[in-house]
């Protein structure tokens, strides 16, 4: 079993050690080489990930700016990426039991590119969804519609993984992106809830949960309302004037 772990200057001698099947002493002569290298091989993988979100970003943002000629609203309020740190990535890669090489890790985390859309109502998340999941260079591996089916502490979200291609200088690569489909009430709740567990380490009073699991229906009473507010504003513009259709 591996320990959890961030990536100490001690953990990656040590895995640079079992890279290349030597005992410590003997890795260590050669550690400052390799080190380096493996440096540089890291910068390389990493690399391509940020090409997807690069890609991604673009495909949004060109969904979003058509959406807003032909709509009265728009239907991403933000779009938010991270690329996981080398050192997260490592500490993950460990906790999962993989195997210490690039290729088991794009195999086993699928995480390492993140975006993060947020929408102002239900019906754009499925909308965003549909959209991408009709380009025909984006394939849909994974969703977890936790809007339709909440997570037991009232987290809701539509997540995806999904591959784009990346086209590099002497191949193409399938890079996976998770992306996270949200409204605002629920990336309120999720902020809410990853700063008190953040804050509480894990140890939340029960109280807290409570409140939080409340908080996450009155989240999802705010998305029904809204969309029903929104139903009756288009029904009136309706029969006022066309063009501001929703
Ligand atoms: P990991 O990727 O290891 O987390 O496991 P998984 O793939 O089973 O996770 P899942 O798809 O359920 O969630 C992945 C991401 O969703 C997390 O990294 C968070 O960003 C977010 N998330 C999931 N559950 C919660 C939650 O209860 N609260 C908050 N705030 N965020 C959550
Ligand atoms: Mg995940």
């Amino acid at each position: 079993m591996h320990e959890p772990a961030s990536m100490q200057p001690e953990m990656i001698l040590q895995r640079v050690a079992e890279h290349l099947g030597q005992d410590d002493g003997a890795a260590r002569d050669v550690l400052p080489a390799e080190l380096r290298e493996l440096q540089r091989e890291l910068t390389r993988f990493r690399l391509r990930y940020k090409f997807a979100l690069d890609e991604i970003t673009t495909k949004l943002r060109i969904l979003q700016e058509e959406f807003e000629q032909t709509h009265s609203h728009s239907p991403i309020e933000h779009v938010r990426t991270r690329l996981k740190s080398a050192e997260s990535m490592m500490s993950k890669a460990m906790k999962r039991g993989c195997e210490p090489t690039l290729e088991s890790i794009a195999e086993k985390i699928q995480d390492i590119a993140g975006a993060r859309v947020v929408c102002p109502f239900i019906s754009d998340v499925y909308w965003i969804k549909d959209m991408l999941a009709a380009q025909a260079d984006v394939t849909i591996l994974e969703v977890k519609d936790y809007i339709a089916a909440p997570k037991p502490n009232g987290y809701r979200s539509l997540h995806l993984i999904l591959t784009i291609p990346v086209f590099l200088s002497d191949r193409t690569e399938n890079v996976p992106v998770e992306l996270q489909i949200r409204t605002i009430a629920m990336d309120f709740w999720a902020s809410v809830d990853h700063q008190i567990h953040y804050k509480y380490d894990g140890a939340v009073p029960a109280s807290l949960l409570e409140e939080l699991s409340s908080a996450a229906r009155t989240a999802g009473e705010l998305d029904e309302t809204m969309a029903r507010l929104r139903g009756e504003l288009r029904a009136t513009e309706n029969g006022t004037n066309g063009q501001y259709l929703a």
